[in-house]
């Protein structure tokens, strides 16, 4: 088992990315070990100074020093890059947004002019009006549907186009070729936040993108219990998103990547199952009178629908809808109604989750028919869930 093969299909890959005999497994032991052990270190020892100025050197995937890393998060790194084809490699992130953030601090300096779509997370939009704002770099919030037209919004100085595909409130899917072609065109670096679809959904670097982002808490986790974050990178920035890294002692804990790896390897079935199971409730949503507007990138009507049509190879099960016309207590009234679906940031895990979301808004403003209810739909059977949805709808009086 090596666990690195080009050929294979990526449901192949999440079971056997990372899998090196040498991190898995001891000759002299006489076997392997199906997951990769939790190796912890922060102390590594050498024989002598000689084999400390020889092996000890500062180099990536070698024993040196625990904040370079063991076997268990080099074989969590080496599985999400095999998810991505034509990346170098994957650095982690205690969560997502620390990810977010050593990107843009990596490529970006006072000066710079970053572009962010208006869509993006609620933190990542702090980031640019907080830390990157101090630091000197300017930020231009652009509407998701901008596509070719992001051509307009190029400064001299604009170096990072951000995207986030579908946004993971409002659901907006981008034209992420279309973007990528005018970024090449200038020179200009792109990054993805890719958690919503995973690379199983949309091989990010495939369409062009040079960073790839996840919230690895999300899906590849997918039990709540454990944070992480991700980036994949291009041969090109891979070794700057690295040494940023490591001068911000970026690190993550083996036993957290013993977690995602343990989450990773049957990311392929569940995926496929929130998706369908969304799909599913979020058809049935569609036809309630109570509901407004459904913002599903699967669905027809949603905002970049067709583009996710052409680009993505399946759904996750994400999705927000509207309350038509109803007050923010209404919604309150239907939410707390709710007996299935636990009340909670984050997503991805096997358990249903609502949050009330009010999108953050600059360059378009947000228009809407009623207050949005942002549903994670978890492993549960479907039926079910459609029955709490349908009786909290009536308990919230907004159907009989
Ligand atoms: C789209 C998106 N990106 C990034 C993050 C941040 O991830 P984390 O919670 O791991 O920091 C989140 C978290 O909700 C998210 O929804």
């Amino acid at each position: 088992m090596t666990g690195k093969s080009p050929d294979q299909r990526p449901a192949t890959q999440v079971v056997t990315g990372g899998r090196r005999s040498e991190w898995t497994g001891d000759p002299r032991l006489g076997g392997g070990i199906v997951n990769p052990p939790v190796w912890r270190a922060s102390t590594i020892l050498y024989d002598s100074v000689a084999d400390l100025d020889t092996r000890g050197r500062n180099t990536h995937d070698r024993l040196f020093y625990g904040r370079r890393g063991t076997p268990t998060q080099w074989a969590l790194a080496e599985a999400l890059t095999a998810l991505e084809p034509g990346a170098e490699g994957t650095l982690l992130y205690p969560s997502g947004v620390a990810a977010i953030a050593a990107g843009l601090i990596a490529i970006l300096s006072p000066g710079d002019h970053l572009l962010m779509v208006d869509s993006a997370y609620d933190p990542t939009r702090s980031l640019c009006d907080g830390l990157l704002a101090r630091m000197g770099v300017r930020t231009t919030y652009y509407d998701p549907s901008v596509g070719a037209g992001i051509a307009a919004l190029i400064e001299p100085d604009t170096k990072l186009i951000f995207l986030e595909s579908p946004g993971s409130l409002t659901f907006e899917v981008q034209d992420v070729p279309a973007i990528v072609a005018v970024a090449k065109a200038h020179g200009i670096v792109t990054m993805i936040d890719n958690t919503w679809a995973t690379p199983l959904l949309f091989p990010a670097l495939t369409h062009g993108v040079d960073i790839s982002m996840m919230s690895l808490t999300k899906y590849v986790g997918g039990h709540s219990d454990a944070l992480m974050g991700s980036l994949t990178a291009t041969a090109a920035l891979w070794p700057r998103l690295r040494e940023a890294a490591y001068q911000l002692g970026q690190h993550v804990a083996p036993d957290d990547c013993a977690l995602m790896l343990r989450g990773l390897r049957t990311l392929d079935v569940r995926l496929t199952r929130h998706g369908e199971s969304g799909l599913t409730i979020a058809n049935w949503l569609s036809s309630q009178p109570a509901v407004g507007t459904m913002l599903h990138p699967a669905i027809p009507g949603c905002p970049g629908h067709a583009l996710w049509k052409r680009d993505f190879r399946g759904t996750s099960g994400l999705f927000a809808f509207t309350l038509k016309g109803a007050s923010k207590d209404e919604r309150a009234a239907f939410i707390d109604a709710l007996t299935l679906f636990g009340i909670g940031y984050s997503w991805g895990g096997f358990e249903s989750l609502v949050v009330p979301a009010n999108p953050p808004r600059s360059a378009v403003p947000w228009q809407s028919d009623g207050p949005l209810v942002r549903l994670s739909i978890g492993l549960e059977d479907p039926a079910d869930l459609i029955a709490d949805l349908d009786q909290a709808l009536k308990a919230a009086g907004l159907q009989t």
